[in-house]
């Protein structure tokens, strides 16, 4: 038999490039809750390689993050012990999402912030906050409306996965890119009408060949030579949602030798927009109450990367696995284990 360890965290110790430089596995103090606060027992940590990479040179735009301070984002897991004034109780299942609160075995987090859930099962990692992304980006920037012709970029990824969706469920034809042939099946299974992928065709050709000038809504986490060819065959009145750019967000965005891009919007009234989930935090509670209803409901299905990562040791082999790509679906640390 195991025998438990103390209870751990992931800290960044010193600003640094990977994990290793820059993170150590620390020893934590369980705490009590003070009121209004409720104590959980991490079950699940969802993974985000790319946050992480900028979070660990201090690059997060909206938060300033000098070290030491704690990583991991989004947790599922059980409450084990509730402040004075909370309504929950020991044993609930919970949701929540903030900075430090996830790649650690218990967190404290305030009450109030956090979404009761019916079982600490892994899925909900994906709604919250990452389907909560999907909703919000597609209703409060990308104005998405239905019928529209919707592009996606990493579309069998966690968020991607979830935007084909409930795009799909508005009644939008739905072109996805994704980076393998099994990426694009999976993909197309969730009823996208073509996923084009990257590696072995020309995003620019496809598009410009079947969605000149088509393409009215695009979320893009990607960027590079993708971001290019979504702009040149944007729709009149079309809408850009730059959502990450996965492809140079860690070197830094390179430049590029071609005329501003304000000549290819002008004519067509089409616009490129930021998305930022974090600053848009008064829509959040009621994406996450829907989304569930979708989920419990059928009409929306979370896809688990099925590669299973044990242990906060685990994280960076996890991270490495969704940064080259290999992920379907959101990627989860089992933090379930020793403690
Ligand atoms: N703006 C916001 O508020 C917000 C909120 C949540 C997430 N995001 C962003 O959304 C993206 C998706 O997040 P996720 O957690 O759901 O991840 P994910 O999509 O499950 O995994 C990332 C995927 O991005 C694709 N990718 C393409 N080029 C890449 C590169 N150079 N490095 C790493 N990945 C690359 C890969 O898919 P292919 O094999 O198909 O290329 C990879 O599987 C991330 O870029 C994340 O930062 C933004």
């Amino acid at each position: 038999m195991t025998q438990p360890i103390p209870p751990q965290k992931i800290i960044v110790h010193q600003l640094g490039r990977d994990y290793k430089s820059a993170t150590r596995i620390v020893d934590d103090i369980l705490q009590d809750p003070k009121p209004g606060q409720i104590r959980l027992r991490n079950h699940f940590a969802g993974v985000n390689g790319l946050f992480d990479a900028m979070a660990m040179q201090g690059a997060i735009g909206y938060i300033p993050l000098t070290p030491p301070f704690d990583l991991g984002v989004e947790a599922v897991g059980l409450i084990d012990a509730v402040g004075e004034g909370v309504k929950m109780s020991v044993g609930d299942a919970v949701a929540t999402t903030g900075l430090g609160g996830a790649y650690r075995h218990y967190q404290i987090i305030e009450a109030a912030k956090a979404y009761k859930i019916p079982t600490a099962t892994p899925d909900y990692l994906a709604i919250v906050p990452t389907g909560i992304s999907a909703l919000v980006a597609l209703e409060q920037v990308a104005m998405l409306q239905a019928g529209e012709t919707v592009v996606i970029t990493a579309a069998a990824g966690g968020l991607g996965h979830i935007w084909v969706q409930l795009a799909v469920n508005m009644g939008c034809r739905v072109i996805g890119i994704a980076g393998s042939d099994a990426k694009c099946e999976f993909v197309t299974s969730l009823g996208a009408e073509r996923c084009i992928n990257y590696k072995t065709n020309s995003v620019a050709d496809v598009l410009g060949e079947h969605y000149k000038d088509a393409i009215d809504v695009a979320v893009d986490t990607v960027g590079g030579s993708i971001f290019d060819a979504l702009i040149d065959n944007i729709a009149p009145l079309g809408r850009l949602v730059v959502s990450g750019y996965a492809s140079e967000i860690v070197e830094g965005a390179k430049p590029v030798l071609a005329p501003r891009i304000y000549e290819r919007l002008y004519w067509k009234g089409a616009s490129v927009r930021g998305f930022m989930n974090a600053l848009l935090s008064e829509h959040h509670r009621d994406a996450a109450t829907r989304l569930f209803d979708m989920m419990h409901a059928g009409d929306l299905h979370i896809s688990l990367d099925p590669t299973v990562f044990k242990g906060l040791q685990a994280l960076p082999d996890a991270a490495h696995h969704m940064m080259s790509g290999q992920n379907i679906g959101k990627t989860v640390l089992d933090l379930r284990d020793g403690v």
